[in-house]
């Protein structure tokens, strides 16, 4: 008899299938009774009940199959002395689960300890599934032994050829929002954080990395880590690849693919002046050591926060720093994100609206309040066009997300609305009190996860009622830009002299002023480009963009944000010289915020054909992410 057949006859801990269970209903959320942590529609977890507060990850990498093969040990911590451990999984292939008690061994990876098989079930559920566990009188620690599915929905397993130097497979994951389940059971929540360790064996001469610190390992392809500040699911992360270190400062340096390694260093050689800048507004970097991850170009996002090294798109990889604001956003969230953290992905603007504002207090201080100002300008535009197709549910800052996948409801409201509310707060203050203000938001607020409701009871106790607006500036409507929809009261407007020339520059063209070729445009950055491109009118011919295209060579620009504007342009006006260079582009960026548009704008000229032709050879070398995404764009799935 078999061992599995065994356990299972005589213990009963074989896997159950049940029926699919849906959100927690038992418990209104908002209310925890023992322990402050609230439940999360986006996970199974009962965290009131049962808390994870240290990992141990022992996980084989294989190439082979695109599967990670392992396990995971979970430390917990039991308020509810009856109450089994929930945790969120998705397509993993559970082998054996057992409890124990570890106390405060560490590392947890492989201790050893009398580990006794358990009584587990597997649930379908909305997000996933729950993996329930029994938990007899003692057990402080459950281990899970799984593999995960060759195609994870938090892991991208990219060939040679998808990678810069084209010599080396690569796997990345991606866990925001709730994709950590995919490569670990976790109570996989925000509100949640914890701890952990990890050992990840890599059969191939390649060099893993993670979100966490790097301790020296002994064996040859034995890679070791630890995370010893307790940080929620979405922020635990993993590369394996062929890439090369380069320091930038004294706690900053930039990992690459070899080929890459050099342009990178001299893209960010300002990210020790970055942390500098943020330390000065808002207190210490937590986080120890600030490094970069530049992914192969099928990264879904731009960057991710992930703590202590961030991921990053090679598509900002300009050659003049013109895309850096990118780095002031990821390194921002180690403080808005990272450190304070939003309890629940309703709450996403607690994370990402506070980063963009900090990011452009970043940007102020290290090039200027011009270029600030413009970067605010692009983002107020993007915020003002998306408002006006959006429906009213999503223009909430605050968002009930009941039912909808996280990912599904990105968009710019919670990063520019979210800015812009907390710009008019310093514009109704003053730097003096609101500067301050926020340094106490993130340092009493630091390893916690907030609400919404938090934030609204800080702002009111600590600067309303302490600080009166600043002479002839009106009241903050809270409420009004927290809860209703559309752009909120008494929205800021940045202003850019510099694109006053770029529209006036314009103007003259289009009233037949001036030729294109003789405009003065020697001074122009690349953020005058792009604001010059989105100014262009509908009624502009496919001749007009060639005769641009002759004075300023666009469809061969090495700008990924111009490029990107560009091509979206050429469609929408019908200018098919830029069809070759849209289909590379196509095939080789995985960046969903560029994609998006570029395939909505074939579909919009009727041109959904080419759209799905280029995609059917794309869609392979897409992240799953992005897959997803236009799987409902273009192919109406
Ligand atoms: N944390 C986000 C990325 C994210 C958000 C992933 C929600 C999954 C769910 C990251 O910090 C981010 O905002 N990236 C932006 C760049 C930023 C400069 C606006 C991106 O990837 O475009
Ligand atoms: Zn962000």
């Amino acid at each position: 008899m078999s061992a599995l057949l065994a356990c299972a006859l005589l213990l009963g801990c074989r896997p159950e299938r049940r029926p699919p269970v849906g959100p927690p209903t038992d418990m209104p959320v908002g209310v925890a009774p023992t322990t402050g942590v609230t439940r999360d529609v986006h996970s199974v977890s009962h965290p009131d009940e049962v808390v994870v507060t240290h990992t141990g990850l022992d996980l084989a990498v294989d190439f082979d199959t695109h599967v990670l093969r392992g396990a995971a040990t979970v430390a917990i911590k039991r308020h509810d002395p009856s109450a089994p451990l929930l945790l969120d999984v998705r397509d993993l292939e559970i082998r054996k689960v057992q409890t124990g008690q570890v106390r405060d061994l560490r590392p947890l990876a492989t201790a050893a300890v009398a580990w006794k098989d358990a009584t587990y079930t597997v649930e379908d559920g909305e997000f996933g599934g729950a993996l329930g566990v029994t938990l007899p009188e003692n057990a402080d620690a459950v281990r899970i032994e799984y593999t995960t599915a060759p195609g994870a929905s938090g892991l991208q397993w990219l060939s040679p050829e998808q990678t810069a130097d084209g010599t080396s497979p690569f796997l990345y994951t991606q866990s925001q929002a709730i994709h950590a389940r995919s490569w670990i059971p976790c109570q996989d929540t925000p509100g949640v954080r914890s701890t952990f360790d990890a050992e990840i064996h890599v059969d191939r001469e390649l060099t893993a990395l993670m979100a966490a610190k790097g301790l020296p390992s002994e064996e040859k392809g034995t890679f070791r880590f630890e995370m010893d500040q307790p940080i929620p699911s979405y922020l635990v992360a993993m590369s394996v690849g062929a890439v090369e270190f380069a320091e930038l400062g004294p706690r900053s340096g930039v990992w690459a693919e070899p080929s890459v390694l050099a342009s990178a260093v001299s893209e960010f050689g300002n990210v020790e002046a970055m942390i500098d800048a943020v330390e000065t507004l808002y207190g210490p970097y937590r986080w120890e050591r600030y490094d970069i991850l530049v992914l192969p170009p099928a990264f879904p996002f731009g960057g991710m926060e992930n703590p202590r090294l961030t991921f990053a798109t090679p598509t900002i990889l300009a050659g003049d720093r013109s895309l850096v604001a990118l780095i002031a956003h990821e390194l921002a969230h180690s403080w808005s994100g990272n450190l304070v953290t939003n309890a629940s992905w309703g709450d996403l603007w607690l994370n990402e609206g506070f980063t963009v504002y900090v990011e452009r207090r970043v940007m102020e201080s290290l090039y200027g309040r011009e270029r600030e100002e413009m970067e605010a300008m692009l983002g107020k535009q993007d915020l003002v066009k998306e408002l006006a197709e959006l429906p009213e549910l999503e223009q909430r800052l605050s968002t009930d997300l009941t039912g909808r996948d996280p990912d599904d409801g990105l968009t710019n409201v919670p990063y520019e609305k979210g800015a812009l509310f907390l710009r008019l707060l310093e514009e109704t203050y003053g730097r003096d009190a609101f500067d301050p203000f926020l340094r106490r938001w993130f340092t009493e607020h630091a390893f916690t996860s907030v609400r919404t409701s938090d934030f609204e009871a800080f702002v009111k106790a600590e600067l309303i009622e302490k600080h009166a607006p600043l002479a002839g500036k009106a009241p903050v409507d809270l409420e009004g830009w927290i809860h209703n929809p559309g752009m909120g009261p008494g929205a800021p407007q940045p202003e850019s002299a510099a694109f006053d020339v770029v529209d006036a520059a314009l103007a003259s063209v289009l009233a037949g002023e001036v030729q294109v070729k003789k405009l003065q445009t020697e001074s122009w950055t690349p953020h005058e480009w792009l604001h010059f491109l989105r100014a262009l009118p509908a009624s502009f011919s496919p001749e007009d963009m060639g005769t641009l295209d002759d004075a300023f060579g666009f469809t061969t620009s090495t700008n990924s944000e111009i490029l990107a504007q560009w091509l979206e342009t050429s469609v929408r006006r019908g200018y098919r010289k830029t069809d070759a260079s849209l289909e590379g582009f196509l095939l080789r960026v995985g960046r969903r915020k560029f994609l998006t548009p570029l395939y909505r704008a074939l579909i919009e000229t009727e041109r959904s054909a080419d759209a799905k032709r280029i995609y059917a050879k794309a869609r392979a070398g897409y992240h799953p992410i992005t897959q997803r995404t236009l799987d409902a764009l273009v192919q109406g799935r």
